[in-house]
């Protein structure tokens, strides 16, 4: 008989044969949904705990992630449905809400690492992730918006675009154009690489207003009874220049994260524990069906243990909170 309860005798002990890394602040990075105006703070029926931000509010709500160490924020728009277009102009003209919004991040605070979400759903009247012909998303004729979107962030400051319309090229589309001004040169890409078409989404599309008006996003984002087209779709978002990777969503897809980072280990992986997963969780817990830290840590944990570098989640926050 081998004696394994040596290894779990006390807490102590346990910590001691712990062999992943636990997650640490500056491993996550903390999406905001950012609106127009100012003075706004507007909780999401959805997603309990997560709100909707004005510029000046979302500078006020930053300064507390800061004090909790987390270092990264991921920025989404949203904008009322009166200045949505077939094109998405919103979303790329010179002076875009989310270009205000990170040349105001980065004045009030240069250290913070902002990556800019690079998709037109947000911005269609439509709601689709790109161009419409013939009642499909055209491929070819989204990719200069989608660079033209990625430029403008980078203009104003965005560390990072992280392109996430599924579009094939997306990934060389940006890059090009980036390479293309000494300004942005050094701007990085972080691929939404392996996105899966996923009902996990469905709380983010009340949050940022971006639910397609017809049909569904599988002729673009990956159909999840499919495994290797995920290591293809890094690949090609490797060979096209993106610099970090990415597979969504996460608890759902372990065996994913845990293939890419083994395949790919010099490329800092990131994993998204998206909307769904952060409602389900938050919402059995409020219902008393879990212990609300313990059930996040172990879900987090588990995407750590899968290979995943950094963490996007709505509990980012909480989390440091928890662990303080
Ligand atoms: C936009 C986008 C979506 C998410 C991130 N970027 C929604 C979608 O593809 O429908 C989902 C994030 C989440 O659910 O938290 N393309
Ligand atoms: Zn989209």
């Amino acid at each position: 008989m081998k004696r394994f309860r040596q290894y779990r005798l006390t807490q102590e002990v346990r910590d001691k044969y712990a062999d992943v890394q636990p997650i640490e602040s500056h491993d996550f990075i903390y999406p905001y949904f950012v609106v127009d105006g100012s003075g706004r703070k507007e909780p999401i029926k959805t997603m309990p705990g997560i709100d909707r931000f004005s510029i000046d509010t979302l500078l006020d709500d930053i300064a507390e992630l800061i004090k909790l160490g987390i270092d990264k924020v991921l920025l989404f728009g949203v904008i009322p449905q009166n200045e949505k277009d077939e094109r998405g102009s919103a979303a790329y003209s010179p002076d875009n809400l989310i270009s205000r919004a990170v040349r105001a991040i980065k004045e009030k605070y240069p250290k913070i690492i902002v990556f800019t979400d690079i998709c037109l759903c947000e911005y269609t009247s439509h709601g689709h992730c790109g161009l419409l012909q013939n009642n499909d998303v055209d491929n070819d004729s989204t990719l200069p918006l989608l660079a033209e979107m990625a430029y403008q962030h980078a203009l104003a400051g965005a560390d990072f675009v992280a392109p996430s319309a599924m579009m094939d090229g997306q990934i060389e589309a940006l890059r090009r154009r980036l390479d293309s001004d000494e300004r942005t040169k050094s701007t990085r890409i972080l691929a939404y690489s392996a996105k899966y078409a996923s009902a996990y989404y469905g709380p983010f599309r009340d949050a940022a207003d971006s639910a397609p008006s017809f049909g569904d996003r599988k002729t673009y984002q990956m159909d999840y009874r499919t495994k290797n087209q995920a290591l293809e779709e890094i690949k090609a978002d490797i060979e096209e220049g993106t610099d970090w990777i990415m597979v969504k969503p996460a608890m759902a897809y372990l065996d994913i994260i845990y293939r890419a980072a083994q395949e790919y280990p010099e490329y800092p992986l990131v994993a998204y524990q998206v909307s769904g997963e952060y409602s389900m969780l938050l919402n059995a817990a409020l219902q008393g069906l879990f212990d609300r830290r313990r059930i996040f840590h172990e879900s987090l944990t588990a995407i750590r243990r899968a290979g995943a570098k950094y963490i996007i989640s709505y509990y980012a926050k909480q989390y440091c909170l928890d662990n303080k």
